[in-house]
């Protein structure tokens, strides 16, 4: 019987060697600027209680109404995989107490997340993410780290045609305040039922409509940034003087929409220009009034997202991707089957110096051997046995110019250091 190949779901992301290399490096650019900045990792279920995003994120969003994979688990409970990693952090702040201890919380974390969107490049159903939250201190000093952070991450990847775009998106009186002149605004709108109701849940999702009939009548509508309290527009003038300090550009986009409702303040995102459609790399902004929704005290919080996967196709596009491939220090050739342990024993004495050492696997001839040790990349080979055995040294030939030198076992790592 012949069984039909398995095909990876549609729209996931996966990635492996060697292309998998340059992810690893790609996110570790990213996220080594937060823990320099003293964040520590949070490891989240990568499923959660629905409820949780459906109250968290917002049902005005597309995330929430159209893009989650929600599903009823074997105890009849709905259980939706995490679309964002902002409420499961918050979610778990509040349950284990740490907004009790010292603040801010400052966590990172770094996984899977799930959309249910429609796959095209660099737009994913399973996509990468790394983020952090800063939880508990409202200070516009903070929210300027924040995003200094997630530049220097973009920046460590060696990017350039990148702008970051900032706004604020105003506290709980701004909001009203405009509320009101938005609502009376889009009252005179023709609207059918379905955008309406999107508007009674949250009419500033209106701004992010892509129809091109709703741009034209979004056009002239109020604008938050106009509307700010004393309170909000000092804070945001704060964060923007101290960006200024840190060196970091930013451009003021009045109109940015976020797909995630709990935004308030200080709002942000980075925009690569040579992604086409999919251009946002990372994006992030306060939440002040999440962690009261999601049954907690009334802390602020603020936090970005940035995406792994657009921010190695950033680095693709500006060709500045490391040239490195998995080369092994030391590839090691057992003469025959009886040698194999002793094989396996200076590889395992050998890598405890740190160096990276490879045995080879099958019955291969000596001659086949060489040529994987060559394909490997290998800087030496070395061949092991009887008289290896014997001597306790090995013949350690070194690739690239064809020279061999003895060396006993226990001093291997001084040549392979050279
Ligand atoms: P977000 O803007 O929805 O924010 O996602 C952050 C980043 O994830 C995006 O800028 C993008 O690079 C990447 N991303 C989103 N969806 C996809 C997809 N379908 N395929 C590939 N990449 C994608 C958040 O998720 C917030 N939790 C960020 C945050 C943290 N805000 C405050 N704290």
């Amino acid at each position: 019987m012949k069984f039909e190949k398995i095909a990876a779901p549609k729209g996931v992301r996966e990635y492996l060697p060697p292309e998998s290399q340059a992810f690893e490096w790609v996110r570790e650019q990213l996220i080594s600027p937060a823990k320099l900045a003293g964040y520590q990792l949070m490891e989240l279920p990568v499923f959660e209680d629905t409820a949780l995003f459906n109250r968290g994120v917002g049902e005005s969003t597309d995330v929430v109404s159209k893009e989650m994979y929600t599903f009823e688990d074997r105890g009849g409970r709905s259980i939706t995989l995490r679309p964002e990693g902002t409420a499961g952090v918050m979610r778990a702040v509040i349950e284990s107490n740490l907004d009790r201890g010292q603040l801010p919380v400052k966590a990172w974390y770094s996984g899977q997340f799930f959309r249910a969107e429609r796959p095209q490049a660099g737009r994913y159903r399973q996509f990468y993410q790394v983020g952090i939250e800063a939880i508990g201190i409202d200070d516009p000093a903070l929210d300027a780290e924040v995003i200094a952070i997630a530049d220097q991450g973009f920046k460590n990847l060696g990017l350039k045609n990148y702008r970051l775009e900032i706004t604020s998106l105003g506290d709980a009186q701004s909001r009203a305040a405009h509320r009101v002149d938005l609502m009376k605004y889009i009252n005179g709108l023709d609207l059918d039922e379905a955008t309406r109701a999107r508007a009674e849940l949250n009419p500033l999702r209106l701004f992010d409509d892509k129809r091109p009939e709703m741009k034209s009548a979004m056009e002239a509508a109020p604008i938050l940034m106009d509307y700010l309290s004393d309170y909000s527009r000092v804070h945001f003038e704060k964060v923007k003087g101290y960006l200024e300090d840190l060196g970091v550009a930013y451009t003021i986009n009045k109109r940015m929409v976020r797909g995630l409702d709990y935004y308030t303040g200080t709002t942000f995102e980075f925009v690569h220009e040579d992604l086409g459609a999919q251009s946002g790399i990372g994006g992030g902004g306060r939440y002040d009034g999440l962690m009261e929704v999601l049954g907690g005290q009334a802390l602020s919080g603020i936090g970005f997202g940035l995406g792994v996967d657009r921010a190695l196709l950033a680095a693709i596009a500006e060709n500045t991707l490391p040239v490195q491939s998995f080369t092994s220090d030391l590839f090691i050739i057992a003469m025959g089957e009886e040698f194999k342990g002793f094989a396996l024993q200076v590889a395992a004495v050998t890598r405890k110096s740190g160096f990276s050492v490879e045995v080879a696997f099958g019955d291969r001839s000596l001659k086949g051997a060489m040529k994987a040790a060559d394909k490997n990349g290998a800087r030496f080979v070395a061949v092991i046995g009887e008289s290896e055995r014997e001597s306790g040294s090995v013949e350690l030939k070194r690739m690239s110019d064809g020279t061999s030198i003895s060396v006993k076992i226990g001093e291997l790592h001084k040549v392979l250091e050279a």
